[in-house]
């Protein structure tokens, strides 16, 4: 039987989210606003930054798929390669029949977990979480394409704002792959296990998807590739500023940096202004300076040691039920369960 689309929004939320393409959700109160003020708070912080969600718009998104595809970029391809081989058996320790995706892209990996599903269930439902309406419509044709009888529902969300509204009725795996937690800044990633953790049912289990520390010479040329490519996918990052809050960045002024930090295990990617000159905002009465050779952080990625992660993320409660890589172990799988919080806690 196919659920309602607005089924997998819990009861109490269902009038704050709206039914707004084929299967496809979105919250009421969403919109611009809120992406603008986030872009201008943090490129008028100092240092200057930009949160990473602002990087998928449509062509952001397209190119990002375009970097799953170079040779350089092993994350992909790896993951892939462990969700293959191990998809049936992370679905028998987690029997559910729901797959929520965070961030989902175009979830040309997650094929495995819904095969996996399908054969082990019969039926189930897919519900792909991204900001990129371009990604979930090809999720959407993915899906209807490969697995009919699976039921689809897209969310066109923020992860916070998707976490909070998703019902903890229906017993659920939560797949987070491809290691964007290493985007988040070490204290977003804390908060974001909290409220994952918070809103998590007794029944629903995490998959998540990391890119481990090892050799920079691995992990550099992942993201400074030889076509220039992630160079693009930053660079855009400044196009969709100017979309979305009227700024004027001129890209011939921008050039693009990307560097491996090893005291803090993560790579980061920037903007750096090839000569002085002044950032207009006039939708919001500003500018700044942009001085030459200053940078605009645009990205970063971190990579993890597996076991230091998982004594992190026992203490939101999360108890590893499996542990999957790859033979070089660049890269690794981890399945948690929710502990159902102790009787004497408070
Ligand atoms: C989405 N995320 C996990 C990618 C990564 O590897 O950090 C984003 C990326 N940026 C440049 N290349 C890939």
């Amino acid at each position: 039987m196919q659920r309602e689309h607005k089924e997998i929004i819990s009861a109490e939320d269902r009038t704050t989210w709206a039914v707004t393409g084929p299967a496809i959700l979105t919250p009421r109160e969403r919109g611009s606003d809120q992406a603008a003020a986030s872009m201008v708070r943090t490129l008028f912080d100092r240092p200057r930054w930009l949160e990473p969600c602002h990087l998928y718009d449509e062509k952001g998104s397209l190119l990002f798929e375009d970097i799953c595809e170079l040779p350089e970029y092993y994350p992909t391809r790896t993951e892939a390669a462990i969700l293959e081989r191990e998809a049936g058996a992370l679905m028998s320790l987690a029997p559910v029949e729901c797959i929520v995706e965070l961030g989902a892209g175009f979830s040309k990996k997650t094929v495995h977990i819904l095969k996996a599903l399908t054969n082990a269930r019969g039926r189930g439902t897919f519900a792909p979480v991204d900001v990129s309406n371009t990604a979930l419509m090809a999720s959407k044709r993915m899906a209807e394409e490969l697995f009919p009888e699976l039921a689809f529902t897209g969310i066109e969300a923020r992860f916070e704002d998707a976490i909070t509204s998703i019902t903890r009725e229906i017993p659920k795996l939560v797949v987070f792959l491809g290691s964007t937690i290493g985007n988040f800044t070490p204290t977003d990633m804390l908060h974001f296990f909290s409220h994952l953790t918070e809103n998590m049912g007794p029944e629903d289990y995490l998959l998540l998807g990391v890119d481990r520390i090892k050799d920079p010479a691995i992990i550099e040329p992942a993201y400074d590739d030889s076509r220039g490519t992630t160079a693009a996918f930053i660079l855009n990052g400044f196009h969709n500023v100017n979309r979305v809050t009227g700024a004027n960045f001129r890209l011939e002024k921008i050039a693009f940096r990307s560097r491996y930090n090893h005291k803090r295990a993560q790579v980061e990617m920037c903007g750096i202004a090839r000569e002085t000159h002044k950032v207009e905002f006039p939708r919001q009465s500003a500018s700044f300076v942009w001085e030459k050779d200053e940078a605009i952080l645009m990205e970063t990625s971190r990579k993890f040691d597996p076991e230091d992660l998982q004594v992190q993320l026992r203490c939101f409660g999360l108890e590893t039920l499996g542990h999957w890589t790859d033979p070089e172990q660049w890269f690794s799988l981890l399945l948690f369960r929710r502990n159902a919080p102790s009787a004497e806690s408070p």
